[in-house]
């Protein structure tokens, strides 16, 4: 996982957070390695609470910014995905399935990620810089 390569947005704050989830989620995997379940339970808790702070820092973001339409949908996609991992990580909670864990992180959540990068987060950035310029 060490070659998670994300698309950047331009933005340097939220390159640096989505480099800040990335650590997290390593580190996540890394747990779940050789770590005990409590301790991959308090990193996936870590994961997710960064998660949480990412998705509304750019909320607060859009909230800034005239005449970006994609608001609602990019706001969906923060939802959606967030309500999933709380639901692994109740999951997780009960039963402690590592191998399940792992495949959604590696196949499910990284994946997503880079394509919400690309198809969300830098529209929503070059949008950002231009309006910074006004
Ligand atoms: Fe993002
Ligand atoms: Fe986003």
């Amino acid at each position: 996982m060490s070659d998670v390569k994300l698309p950047l947005t331009g933005e340097a704050e939220i390159d640096r957070i989505h480099q800040e989830e990335v650590e997290r989620l390593r580190n996540l995997l890394e747990e779940l390695k050789s770590g005990s379940d409590t301790q991959i339970g308090e990193a996936f808790e870590a994961f997710i609470a960064h998660m949480d702070s990412h998705f509304s820092y750019e909320e607060d973001l859009m909230q800034g910014l005239t005449g970006y339409m994609m608001a609602e949908l990019h706001k969906g996609e923060h939802y959606k995905v967030i309500s999933d991992a709380r639901y692994r990580l109740m999951q997780w909670h009960q039963f402690h399935d590592r191998f399940d864990l792992e495949d959604y992180l590696i196949y499910e959540f990284t994946p997503w990620l880079s394509q919400h990068i690309s198809s969300m987060d830098i529209p929503m950035a070059s949008l950002v810089q231009t309006q910074e310029r006004e």
